[in-house]
């Protein structure tokens, strides 16, 4: 009876916590952000829900890469206000890089935004909502990260069971001129070896199958200390961390993103000499032309990067190479794109991501004048998509009649007879089966190279064993 009663006053309890929803855009690092926000509300008594609906207080954790990415937050807050108009005491906060960026003029831009919350602020994010909740007006985080702060992520709020993010390294040292990343995420500082693995060890045990180490340059990852990585041979901290996060026998780990001047050809070494280090690399190069890489402020030619590229074909293993590349950055003249275009081709990648240049306020590029149009930013785009697409449609072909280690993550967008994953490769991949096959590593059968995905036959576990 009382455990009743008791039961009775938690639920009305559980049901009065205030809910928090979060909307997360961009890249990695904001979904590991919005994972740990999550986390340290729910240690402070809220609950999260998944629609701007059911929420009493909104965060839109924001992404200034581009400007369209910017822009998008204003026009989203517009629509989170019309949606609960009726209900004035829903709080919105702005996170993430635009809050970082551009502080106090958020309220300016959006007078109906109460908090601004930098990209340091993520623990300090249930203390801003009691003050705002007791009335405190227009209130702006964008102080360091404190001391003690943690990076523990509860499972429950991690984007997916089987995958998880694990942020090495934040901010970034490099000031590239075209990038805003290192004014809104400060510089570059990276979590001690041996808590990352603790955190890998950790979630072995939970059960997940792939770790990915994320940052902007993991590469780059150098912690004060070696603590954790003696031992483990490898010429940089990184190569020495990828070795002792494989030595946890986590079944599957990848990494993004690498920075071409600091990559170490041991890092192929350590790939090589360890088959649970995946066989994909991502490498942006933004372009072809040194005179732009120069003005990029890159700190590599295309002889340097080709030569981390001759480096990573000759491993023993085929490994998926994918990569950036800015198209119209001011002064990009014909010939420039046309550099850029033969390497494309040259380095053969799995797949690209293209960006038109878009000129972000405060960084020097902002500076140059050598514009270039945006119908000629628009054909050079779509030259280089179209050079991209044939390569990749001869690569994604050459892999049908091969089997290859597919984690199952999902039910597949387009039919619910279909499953989702990725392979080591990190192809996505689809195939018919059953649901219960979620979380396990299968082996799937290439039968079909789809534009950006592959589409395959489970292989009968007995047929493998
Ligand atoms: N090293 C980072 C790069 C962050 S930005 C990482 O973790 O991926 C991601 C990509 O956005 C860059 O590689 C670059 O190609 C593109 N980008 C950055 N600033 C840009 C700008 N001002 N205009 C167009 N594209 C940009
Ligand atoms: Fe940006 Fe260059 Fe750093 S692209 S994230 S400044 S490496």
């Amino acid at each position: 009876m009382i455990s009743d009663r008791l039961s009775a006053v938690t639920t009305r309890f559980e049901t009065m916590k205030p809910r928090v929803y979060i909307e997360t855009f961009g890249c990695q690092m904001n979904v590991a952000d919005t994972e740990r926000a999550a986390t340290g509300l729910r240690s402070s008594g809220y609950d999260l829900c998944d629609s701007v609906d059911e929420a009493d207080v909104v965060l839109l954790n924001t992404c200034s890469v581009r400007e369209k990415a910017e822009r998008k937050v204003y026009t989203r807050i517009g629509e989170v206000r019309a949606a609960r108009s009726g209900k004035q005491d829903v709080l919105v906060g702005v996170m993430g890089c635009v809050a970082q960026l551009e502080g106090a003029s958020v309220f300016d831009h959006a007078p109906s935004v109460d908090m601004v919350i930098g990209t340091r602020a993520t623990d300090r994010i249930p203390l801003l909502i009691e003050r705002a909740r007791g009335g405190e007006r227009k209130l702006l985080d964008l102080d360091e990260r404190g001391e003690t702060d943690s990076w523990d992520v509860s499972p429950a709020e991690r984007h997916s069971p089987h995958v998880a993010f694990i942020p090495i390294i934040e901010g970034c040292n490099k000031f590239c001129s075209f990038c805003i990343v290192p004014y809104s995420r400060g510089r570059e500082r990276s979590r001690p070896a041996s808590e990352i693995v603790a955190e890998v060890k950790n979630l072995q045990a939970l059960g997940y199958k792939e770790i990915q180490l994320i940052g902007q340059n993991v590469n780059s990852y150098r912690p004060r200390v070696d603590d954790g990585l003696e031992g483990f041979k490898g010429a940089t901290p990184f190569c020495r961390l990828l070795r002792a996060v494989a030595a946890t026998g986590m079944p599957r780990i990848k990494f993004t993103t690498s920075f071409p001047r600091d990559f170490h050809p041991d890092i192929v070494t350590a790939i090589d000499e360890n088959p649970n280090l995946c066989d994909w690399i991502h490498l942006p190069v933004q372009s072809g032309s040194d005179r732009i890489l120069k003005l990029m402020r890159r700190g590599h030619t295309r002889n340097d990067y080709w030569q981390r590229i001759e480096r990573i074909k000759s491993s023993s293993r085929r490994l998926a190479l994918t990569s950036d590349i800015i198209v119209g950055f001011p002064g990009e003249t014909d010939e420039d794109f046309c550099q850029t275009l033969d390497l494309v081709r040259q380095c053969e990648y799995d797949s690209i991501y293209i960006f038109k240049y878009s000129k972000r306020a405060g960084t020097p590029a902002a500076n140059f004048t050598d514009t270039v149009p945006e119908k000629e930013k628009t054909a050079r785009f779509l030259a280089l998509e179209e050079a991209q697409r044939k390569t990749q449609e001869r690569i994604y072909r050459s892999y049908v009649g091969r089997t290859l280690q597919v984690l199952v993550e999902k039910q597949s967008t387009r039919s619910e007879h279909d499953l989702s994953g990725h392979s080591t490769c990190n192809k996505v991949v689809n195939f018919a089966g059953d649901r219960s096959l979620e979380g396990e590593i299968v082996n799937v059968t290439v039968t079909a190279a789809k534009t950006n995905s592959l589409y395959g036959a489970l292989v009968n576990r007995s047929a493998v064993e």
